[in-house]
C-alpha cells in the first residue's frame, strides 16, 4: 500500500500540490469482478489540479480504477470518497448524488462506442447538460460553444454510428466537455487516433491541464505521458521513472 504524498520524491517535486484539496481518495479499496481480485488495497490521494498519468501493463487495472473513480464500480473493501463524500453502492442510488457525481467526473472511455449512444450528435452532446436540468438557453449555448471549441460543427446533425473513429472520439471528449467537469479520465486517449488527430489531442489535453482542470490519464505512450504527468501511478511494480515523482499501487 501506498499514499502517493507519502513518498520523499513526490514531496520535493510536487509538493505544492498538497495545498490544494484533496478531490479524490482511495482508501484500502479492493474490488474484484469475479473471484480474483484486480484492485488490491489501494491508497491514494489526488489533488485538485494535479495530472496523473497511470501505467501498467495490459490487465494490470487501470480502467478499472478509472471506473472506480467515476462511480461505476464500487469499493467490496474499503473507501473511495470525491470531495469529501463516500462514493459507493448506496450513495450512487441516489440520483441526485450520482448525477453530481458524473457532472464533476468525467470519463472518455477508450473505445469511443461504449460511450456515444443517442441518435444525433447534438443529442448526444445535450445529454450530460440535460441530466444537470440546466435551462434549454444554456443547453443550446454549451453545444454551439462545444462543438465550435472542438472543431465539430459539421458533425451537429450526423449519427454518431455513421463517424469515423476520430470523430467519434471528438463527439465522445464534446459530450463531456459540455458538462464543465473539475476531473477528466481519458482512458487510453491516443489510440486509434492519426498523428494530426493526436497532436491535436494532446494540445487539448495542455490547454485542460492549463485551465486547473484535474486529469488522470491511462496511457502505455510515454511520450504522453512524459508531455502532461505531474507525476505517474503505476499499477504493479515495475516503472521506467526513478527519476520522475512516482508511485506504485496494486501491488
Ligand atoms: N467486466 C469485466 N468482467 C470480468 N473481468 C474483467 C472485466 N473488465 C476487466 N476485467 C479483468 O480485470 C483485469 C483488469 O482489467 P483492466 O481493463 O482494468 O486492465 P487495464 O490495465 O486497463 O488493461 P489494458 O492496458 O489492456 O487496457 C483484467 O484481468 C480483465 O480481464
Ligand atoms: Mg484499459
Amino acid at each position: 500500500m501506498t499514499h502517493i504524498h507519502d513518498t520523499d520524491t513526490l514531496h520535493e517535486t510536487h509538493g505544492e500540490s498538497t495545498e490544494r484539496p484533496c478531490i479524490m481518495e482511495f482508501n484500502d479499496f479492493c474490488f474484484a469482478y469475479d473471484k480474483e481480485p484486480v484492485l488490491r488495497h489501494i491508497t491514494l490521494s489526488i489533488h485538485q489540479g494535479d495530472s496523473v498519468v497511470l501505467m501498467g501493463d495490459n490487465g494490470s487495472g487501470k480502467s478499472t480504477l478509472l471506473k472506480a473513480m467515476c462511480g461505476l464500480i464500487h469499493p467490496q473493501q474499503g473507501s473511495y470518497l470525491f470531495n469529501g463524500a463516500s462514493v459507493d453502492e448506496q450513495s450512487m442510488d441516489y440520483q441526485c448524488f450520482s448525477k453530481r457525481l458524473h457532472a464533476r467526473i468525467g470519463f472518455i472511455f477508450q473505445d469511443s462506442d461504449s460511450q456515444l449512444f443517442c441518435p444525433s450528435v447534438e443529442d448526444e452532446i445535450a445529454f450530460g447538460p440535460r441530466q444537470m436540468q440546466l435551462s434549454e438557453d444554456e443547453i443550446n449555448q454549451r453545444i454551439n460553444d462545444t462543438l465550435s471549441l472542438l472543431g465539430i460543427e459539421a458533425l451537429r446533425n450526423r449519427a454518431p454510428w455513421t463517424l469515423s473513429g476520430g470523430e467519434k472520439k471528438r463527439v465522445a471528449i464534446a459530450c463531456v466537455l459540455s458538462m464543465n467537469p473539475d476531473v477528466y479520465c481519458f482512458d487510453e486517449p491516443l489510440a486509434g487516433l492519426d498523428a494530426k488527430t493526436q497532436e491535436w489531442l494532446l494540445g487539448f489535453l495542455k490547454q485542460l491541464k492549463a485551465s486547473g482542470k484535474t486529469l488522470i490519464i491511462a496511457t502505455h505512450d510515454q511520450s504522453l505521458a512524459d508531455e502532461l504527468a505531474d507525476y505517474f501511478v503505476y499499477m504493479g511494480e515495475y516503472h521506467g521513472y526513478d527519476h520522475l515523482p512516482h508511485t506504485h499501487i496494486n501491488l
